[in-house]
C-alpha cells in the first residue's frame, strides 16, 4: 500500500452516530470540504480526511490500514474482535465518546417463561452479533443455535424463524413494539474512537496524539 501522510478517520455514513460524530470532530477543530453524501471528505485545516462507510466495515478498514481511526459503536468493534478469523487484528478503544449509548441484550417473547440463561438451552436465537452472543453462551454453559440476521432481528420470533433474540436496545421501543422483554444484558455500548494498538510512527501518529489531546479537552468541557 502506498504510504500516506494524511490521517484518515472512518465513520458511519448515515445513521445514529453520524451527526454526533461529525459534531465532535468539528469541536476538535476539524472541518471537511465535501458534503456528506460523498464517501470521502477532505480535511480543510489539518491533514485529516474522513471516510464515510457502513459502521460494520469500520473495524476491518482499520485492521487493513486503510484508515488509522474510526468512530464506531463498541458493539461493532467487539463483535469484530471476538469474531472468527479476526484474531490477528489488534484493535483498541482509544477513547469512549459518551454518545450512542445502548446495550446488547437477550430478549424473549413477553409470555415466555424465562428465569435464567440456562432456559435458552436448545432454543434458536436470532442476532446480528453471533460472535458476542457465542462468547456469552459459552460463558453461561448454554448450548443454543445462533441464527445470524443482518437486521430487523426483533421480528424473527413472530415470523417463527427464531425463539428469542439478542440485539441492541436503546429506548426499548422496538422490543415493546414486538412484544419482547429484555432479560440479560451482554454488553453496555457507546460510540468509541477505535484504532490499532500501535499507532504509525510518522506524522499520522503525531496527528493522532494531537487529536486525542483536543478530544480530551472537548470531552471534559462537555462533562
Ligand atoms: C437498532 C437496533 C434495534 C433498535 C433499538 O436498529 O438494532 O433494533 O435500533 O432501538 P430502540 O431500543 O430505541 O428501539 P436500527 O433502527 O438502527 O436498524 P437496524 O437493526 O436495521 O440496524
Ligand atoms: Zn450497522
Ligand atoms: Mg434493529
Amino acid at each position: 500500500m502506498k504510504p500516506r501522510d494524511r490521517l484518515r478517520i472512518a465513520m458511519q455514513k448515515s445513521g445514529r452516530l453520524t451527526e454526533p460524530a461529525l459534531d465532535l470532530l468539528n469541536r476538535c477543530g476539524l472541518t471537511f470540504r465535501q458534503s456528506r453524501d460523498k464517501l470521502f471528505c477532505f480535511g480543510e485545516g489539518e491533514p485529516v480526511d474522513l471516510l464515510l462507510v457502513r459502521d460494520d466495515d469500520i473495524p476491518g478498514l482499520i485492521a487493513q490500514g486503510v484508515c488509522e481511526l474510526g468512530i464506531v459503536g463498541r458493539n461493532v468493534l467487539n463483535e469484530f474482535k471476538g469474531g472468527a478469523g479476526n484474531g490477528a487484528a489488534a484493535l483498541t478503544e482509544w477513547r469512549s465518546l459518551g454518545f450512542g449509548r445502548c446495550r446488547l441484550s437477550v430478549a424473549v417473547p413477553q409470555e415466555m417463561d424465562y428465569n435464567e440463561p440456562k432456559d435458552l438451552a436448545g432454543l434458536r436465537i436470532a442476532t446480528s452479533y453471533p460472535g458476542l452472543l457465542g462468547i456469552w453462551l459459552r460463558e453461561q454453559g448454554v448450548d443454543a443455535s445462533v441464527i445470524t440476521l443482518a437486521g430487523s432481528v426483533e421480528i424473527a420470533p413472530k415470523l417463527g424463524t427464531a425463539d428469542v433474540i439478542c440485539d441492541l436496545v436503546q429506548s426499548g421501543g422496538t422490543l415493546v413494539a414486538n412484544q419482547l422483554r429484555e432479560t440479560d444484558v451482554l454488553l453496555q455500548s457507546e460510540a468509541v474512537l477505535a484504532g490499532p494498538e500501535t499507532l504509525p510512527t510518522d506524522e499520522r501518529g503525531d496527528m493522532v496524539e494531537l487529536l486525542l489531546k483536543r478530544l480530551d479537552g472537548v470531552i471534559q468541557v462537555r462533562e
